[in-house]
């Protein structure tokens, strides 16, 4: 089979492949020296519109429109703007094997690929209900959400189930997501999660409060506290039937799960040092082989300003773990260094006509502030953290773009509050700082 050879590498398709290509276009690459393999059909785009506008039932985003960068207001990188780059695009090919140690990757198709450095970013795949046994967990019309294909199948299903019912599993990103915009699809939506509240991993159980009474009045059931445990079928295969951990039984047309998501580090397992299921980076994303990179959410990296080492799985942190990784390879190969990456964690999410971001650290003492009444048409509120006496987080519901550059502000700057204070003053304390 044929051998390919570049300078560089990227493996994988997503978010943080388009934002490195930039990079590496800014930092001057040759014609012919980068190559980016994506076991996807299509250039690499903005993922999270897969879960909003790409399902709205009318005025959906379709590609070209959602290409890296528009979703940081960059340049939208058609495939044409890697062809005159000289970059290839080597699209619908999956790499099966890598060997770190003479520098190649084998494809799917038996194609061997060699590179002098690596950026491994490969993203993250979904958790299966099947992974754990579920019962019937690969009916037809049981669905994921992780890439562009994933996305196609759901719009057809919504199409042959027109007005139907639908079970969303799990109470995080995916499901508090999915939820809403099944809701605008006009299906009804049950929604099914294990925690007492939603989206644990972030919100306070004032924040979920909210959330869930908003969406309870958008016509959204939550059953909480239990699990889907298995699923009957029709004769033709398709799921019929969600049965519960405790015994309650509700139909379906459509399932949508969305319990968490696993970074691919299958490829590289025994050849890299690995940590908190990511491959171990340092500040410049550089991995413990020489010559190979991490970024996006594969990478275990230090976040300096905890002094601790995470994994990220937000879009914000794959595009600047992206760029920070080609600006560290070209100073590198000029004698030179980059400053380390110094991030300042950032979240969002939007549904319906809601629209958070979170910025910082989720740990210590909470106060919530602002209008936090679902019923209430202006619903803007917030919450801090607070550590040490020192403001570590901040959360906004519908901030304007002033105010939510101010709560990234005061958690970055870390200033002394109260929660008293914080409770009075709300969001006039981060638009002081
Ligand atoms: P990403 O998943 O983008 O790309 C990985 C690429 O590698 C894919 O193209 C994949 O096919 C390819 N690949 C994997 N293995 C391969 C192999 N062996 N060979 C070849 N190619 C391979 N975040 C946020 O902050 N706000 C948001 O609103 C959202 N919304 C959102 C919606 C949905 C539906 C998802 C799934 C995720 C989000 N996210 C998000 C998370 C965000 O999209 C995510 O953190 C980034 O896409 C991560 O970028 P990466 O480049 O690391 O992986
Ligand atoms: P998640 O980790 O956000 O949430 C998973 C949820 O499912 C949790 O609440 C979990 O406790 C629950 N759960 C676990 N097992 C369950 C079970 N058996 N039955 C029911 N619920 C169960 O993961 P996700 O929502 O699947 O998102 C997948 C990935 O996509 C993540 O990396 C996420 O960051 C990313 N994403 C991000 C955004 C965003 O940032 N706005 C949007 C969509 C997706």
């Amino acid at each position: 089979m044929a051998e390919k050879s570049f300078k560089y590498v990227i493996v994988g398709g997503g978010v943080s492949a388009g934002y490195a290509a930039r990079e590496f276009a800014k930092q001057g690459v040759n014609p012919g020296e980068l190559a980016i393999i994506s076991k996807e059909a299509v250039a690499p785009y903005e993922r999270p519109a897969l879960s909003k506008a790409y399902l709205f039932p009318e005025g959906a985003a379709r590609l070209p429109g959602f290409h890296v960068c528009v979703g940081s207001g960059g340049e939208r990188q058609l495939p044409e703007w890697y062809a005159e780059k000289g970059i290839s695009l080597i699209l619908s090919t999956e790499i099966v094997k890598a060997d770190l140690a003479s520098k190649t990757l084998v494809s799917a198709a038996g194609e061997s690929f060699k590179y002098q450095t690596l950026v491994i970013a490969t993203g993250s795949t979904v958790l299966k209900l099947s992974d754990f046994g579920v019962q019937g967990a690969d009916s037809k019309n049981i669905f994921y959400l992780r890439e562009i294909d994933d996305a196609d199948q759901l719009v057809e299903a919504l199409k042959a189930k027109k007005n139907g019912k639908a079970v969303i599993v799990g109470g995080g990103y995916i499901g508090l997501e999915l939820s809403a915009v099944l809701r605008l699809n006009n299906i009804e939506v049950n929604m099914v999660y294990p925690e007492p509240w939603c989206m644990p991993r972030l919100f306070t159980e004032g924040i979920a409060a909210f959330y869930e009474g908003y969406y309870q009045n958008k016509g959204v059931n939550i059953i909480k506290g239990t699990v889907a445990v298995g699923f009957d079928t029709h004769p033709n295969g398709e799921v019929k039937e969600v049965k519960l951990k405790d015994g309650r039984v509700l139909e379906a047309d459509i399932v949508v799960v969305g319990v968490g998501a696993r970074p691919l580090t299958t490829l590289f397992k025994g050849q890299v040092e690995e940590e908190k299921g990511g491959i171990k980076t340092d500040a410049f994303f550089k991995t413990s082989v020489p010559d190979v990179y991490a970024v996006g959410d594969v990478a275990t990296f230090p976040l300096k300003m905890y002094n601790e080492i995470r994994r990220v799985e937000h879009v914000d942190h794959s595009r600047k773990s992206a760029e920070q990784a080609v600006k560290a390879i070209f100073a590198s190969e000029q004698g030179k260094s980059v400053d380390e990456y110094d991030y300042l964690p950032y979240f969002y999410s939007r549904a319906f006509d809601l629209s958070w971001q979170f910025y910082g650290d989720n740990v210590g003492e909470t106060v919530l502030f602002g209008d936090a009444d679902p019923n209430s048409a202006t619903h803007k509120f917030g919450q801090y953290w607070i550590k040490d006496g020192k403001i570590v987080g901040a959360f906004l519901e519908s901030g304007s773009p002033e105010e939510n550059k101010a709560i990234a502000k005061v958690a970055k700057v870390q200033p002394p509050a109260t929660l008293d204070q914080l409770a009075q003053e709300g969001i006039s304390f981060a638009s002081k700082i």
